[in-house]
């Protein structure tokens, strides 16, 4: 675990600006090889407003998350609610993502959230657009270029296949397809709607096939993830199949072992 004091000393400005110059992964540079990096398959475990997952119930997702990648090197990201973000990033390694930021410049911005303060909070990455934090096109494509340009990995969320190509025109790093009406239900986009998950793929990759694709929605269990894999998606978006789960620990686990299974050389996208 990477000391507070070395965290705070690695937020110094001037070692900020020395690594920026490597691209590195914030993380990885302090933690060395301590610190989860964001690979691919990728499972992105979203907290919601969900009250089994605030405070310090979030700080606990975090540590079965990373407790997760111990045991079968999947890289499970977690996207806290904003006031919980710092600790969580604190006390985990494991990636922390925000569920929005706001298109805005450091300066005169009340109640907006900076790109740039999420990433001084620990933040490697955030959701853009989630189906219930919709923002339109031209929103969208301001908040990836601001969220660039704050080192943040960008997952934009797409409700169709239209709209999931009209995403990637804009390069964010992943696009994450996500039929609003299978949310919460239970009812894996996977088994329910395969020619969406499909179709994002083709879409996405027709644009340009660097972009990610992530499809989410009802996940619940590894047949689901199995399902996911062989449409083409790289990563599942998932929320309350784990947070809402009796024992959400072994729900977690069996999402990851399934991608384990599954899984392809490992791609490092942030190295
Ligand atoms: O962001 C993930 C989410 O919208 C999926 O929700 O509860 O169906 O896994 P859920």
């Amino acid at each position: 675990m990477v000391s507070p004091r070395v965290k705070t000393l690695y937020r110094h400005a001037s070692v900020d600006r020395f690594l920026k110059g490597y691209k590195y992964h914030r993380r990885q540079i302090v933690g060395a090889m301590s610190a989860i990096i964001v690979r691919y398959p990728l499972i992105l475990l979203n907290l919601k407003t969900y009250e089994e997952a605030m405070g310090q119930r979030a700080i606990e997702f975090a540590r079965i998350a990373e407790r997760v990648y111990e045991k079968t090197g999947i890289t499970v990201a977690v996207a806290p609610q904003a006031v919980d973000l710092q600790a969580v990033a604190e006390s985990s390694e494991a990636p922390v993502f925000a569920q929005h930021v706001d298109p805005i410049k450091p300066g005169k911005g009340t109640g907006h959230i900076l790109p740039e303060a999420m990433a001084e909070a620990g933040c490697e990455g955030t959701l853009i657009s989630h189906s219930e934090r919709q923002l339109p096109m031209e929103i969208i494509e301001a908040t990836i270029k601001r969220a660039r340009e704050a080192d943040l990995y960008t997952v934009v969320c797409a409700d169709t296949v239209e709209k999931s190509r009209s995403v990637a025109a804009h390069s964010p790093d992943a696009v994450a397809i996500e039929p609003p009406e299978l949310i919460g239900s239970g009812i894996p986009v996977s088994k329910a709607q395969p020619e969406i998950v499909r179709g994002a793929v083709g879409a996405v990759k027709g644009v340009n096939p660097k972009v990610r694709v992530l499809c989410g929605a009802g996940i619940t269990d590894g047949e689901d993830v199995t399902a996911a894999l062989e449409l083409g998606a790289e990563g599942i978006l998932v929320a309350s199949g784990v947070v809402k789960a009796k024992d959400p620990s072994a729900a977690l686990m069996e999402l990851a072992r399934a991608m384990q299974r599954w899984k392809k050389p490992v791609t490092d996208v942030t190295g």
